[in-house]
């Protein structure tokens, strides 16, 4: 049996058992930031008007924290490398058959969620900064493409996108409830906490990097994309 079909079995009782650090500090707070970001660009993108001035700031904080993940992805905490969640189709299929259990981190069917979501946010910003509303807002990328082109990103913006991530989200949020209900998995208190439930003891376990210097670096890196994000604002 391998290592990763282990740690999601329940432990046995009294046997020894440890909780590791799983979602870094930096990954938790990219998490419920780029949640409260995106319930507040619906409501902004919603109410228009005087509100859009919010919705654009949102919206570069949501830049700011993808473009922060993808580098996470690659120097953060040992289960935010999108290397400890890269699984082949076949692992997802074994997955879904019942015949591999999810270790730490992501499962393999939560990878292709993030995964989804991830692309799902990138093309909401990415249409919402060429967009042109034709009334009173647009985007700050919206001169280097052509009127046809503004308009087609607005489209999907309102008409698409939106929607594609509101299933995607509300998807996201079904399979917790599902692990929690029908699992007895609570997924939501490493997200808080960062660390796993009880796992059996072993020594080859890795937990996330998640020390003062970790956290310092991701500042730092927070800081180089957001100073990306607000010169590319005042392009427009
Ligand atoms: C707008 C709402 C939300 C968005 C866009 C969102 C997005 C994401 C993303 C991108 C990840 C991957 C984290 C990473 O590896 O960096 C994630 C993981 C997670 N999210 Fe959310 N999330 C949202 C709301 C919520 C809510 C309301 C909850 C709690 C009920 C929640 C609980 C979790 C948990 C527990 C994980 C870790 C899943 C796992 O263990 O594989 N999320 N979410
Ligand atoms: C993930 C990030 C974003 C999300 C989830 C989001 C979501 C939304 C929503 C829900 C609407 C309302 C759609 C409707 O009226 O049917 C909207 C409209 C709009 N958004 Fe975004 N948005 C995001 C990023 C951006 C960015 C970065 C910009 C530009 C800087 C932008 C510009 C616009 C414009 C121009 C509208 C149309 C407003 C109107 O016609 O009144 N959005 N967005």
């Amino acid at each position: 049996m391998t290592l990763t079909a282990t740690i999601d079995h329940p432990p046995v009782p009294h046997a020894p058992s440890h909780r590791v650090r799983v979602w870094d500090l930096p990954t938790r707070l990219f998490h419920w930031s780029l949640a409260g970001a995106i319930v507040g660009l619906v409501g902004t993108g919603y109410v228009g008007g005087a509100m859009m001035y919010w919705h654009a700031r949102l919206g570069y904080l949501v830049l700011t924290l993808l473009l922060f993940r993808i580098v996470w992805g690659f120097v953060g905490g040992k289960w935010s490398r999108f290397r400890s969640f890269m699984y082949s189709p076949r692992r997802v299929i074994r997955y879904l058959r019942g015949e591999e259990a999810g270790g730490l981190g992501h499962n393999p069917i939560g990878a292709l969620s993030v995964y989804a979501m991830l692309v799902g946010l990138i093309a909401q910003v990415g249409t919402g900064l060429v967009s042109d509303d034709q009334i009173s807002f647009t985007g700050p990328l919206n001169r280097f493409v052509s009127e046809a082109q503004g308009l087609a990103a607005t489209w999907f913006h309102k008409q698409v996108g939106q929607w594609m991530l509101a299933a995607l989200i509300l998807l996201h949020i079904a399979a917790i409830a599902f692990y929690m209900i029908r699992r007895h998995k609570n997924l939501i208190q490493p997200m808080i906490d960062g660390d796993s439930g009880p796992v059996p003891l072993q020594p080859q376990l890795v937990a996330s990097r998640d020390d003062a210097r970790a956290r310092f670096a991701a500042l730092l890196v927070f800081a180089v994309c957001a100073s990306g994000v607000a010169w590319m604002t005042r392009l427009g």
